[in-house]
């Protein structure tokens, strides 16, 4: 049963960050030239293996998967998609369900900050790609280390297709609709309710009587 009593996020922000349209900005005029991790490179290579053997299915990316579970109810939704799951976590990814996963899944370890830069150069296209909960860094000083305060934004917006993200701060949400905004890109905030909640944190938050947030875009 998911935990009930998780607790709402904390900020010192009682906004959007003062730097956030100069730091997105940046990283929208800037190539990065960061080593791709070897491990992520290898995860790359064994999607696009899986991938060819799919008969060319349309594929949903669930990014920041966790536990997986994301992963494996979008599966079951979509059985007509290949739903590809990272995480870069190999102690979540490899926590055990009772029962088998959809083989129209997979689970890979990698680091989204060199996979999203893989999948744009690949020309991987995207059918649907979520990113449930990212971890919010709520201190003002780790902007940097949410998903559009990160040089990794220029590379998760070349991704081409709807895009969803959900959040229990809407101040997470409402920046990286501000960041979508720098980069031209419209988008949709409004209050979610899930029917069933489909991952750990969206039942926990849930469970815990947390406002819920999604956040959608056709980048
Ligand atoms: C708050 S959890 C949410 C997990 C899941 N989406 C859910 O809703 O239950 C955020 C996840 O993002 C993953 N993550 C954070 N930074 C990442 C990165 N650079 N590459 C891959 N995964 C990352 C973490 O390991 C963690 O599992």
């Amino acid at each position: 049963m998911a935990e009930a009593s998780s607790r709402a996020i904390e900020s010192n922000q009682s906004g959007p960050h003062e730097r956030l349209e100069e730091v997105v900005s940046k990283h929208l005029r800037t190539v990065s030239r960061r080593p791709v991790a070897d491990h992520t490179r290898l995860a790359f290579e064994a999607m696009q293996q899986w991938l060819g053997a799919g008969n060319s299915l349309p594929i949903i990316l669930d990014a920041c998967c966790g536990v997986g579970d994301s992963t494996r109810n979008l599966a079951a939704q979509h059985s007509d998609h290949l739903v590809v799951g990272i995480d870069k976590s190999i102690k979540r990814l490899s926590k055990e369900r009772a029962v088998a996963d959809p083989s129209n899944m997979l689970l890979l370890q990698a680091d989204l900050n060199d996979f999203y830069r893989l999948l744009v150069q690949e020309s991987i296209q995207i059918a649907r790609h979520y990113i449930l909960y990212p971890n919010p860094w709520p201190k003002a000083a780790h902007l940097g280390r949410r998903w559009h305060g990160a040089p990794v934004f220029s590379d998760i917006i070349k991704v081409k297709g709807p895009l969803e993200l959900r959040s229990n701060w809407k101040l997470y949400l409402e920046e990286f609709q501000l960041a979508l905004k720098v980069a031209g890109i419209a988008s949709e905030l409004e209050p979610f309710t899930p029917e069933t909640p489909i991952s750990p944190f969206e039942a926990k938050y849930h469970a815990s009587g947390q406002k819920l947030w999604r956040l959608t875009a056709h980048t």
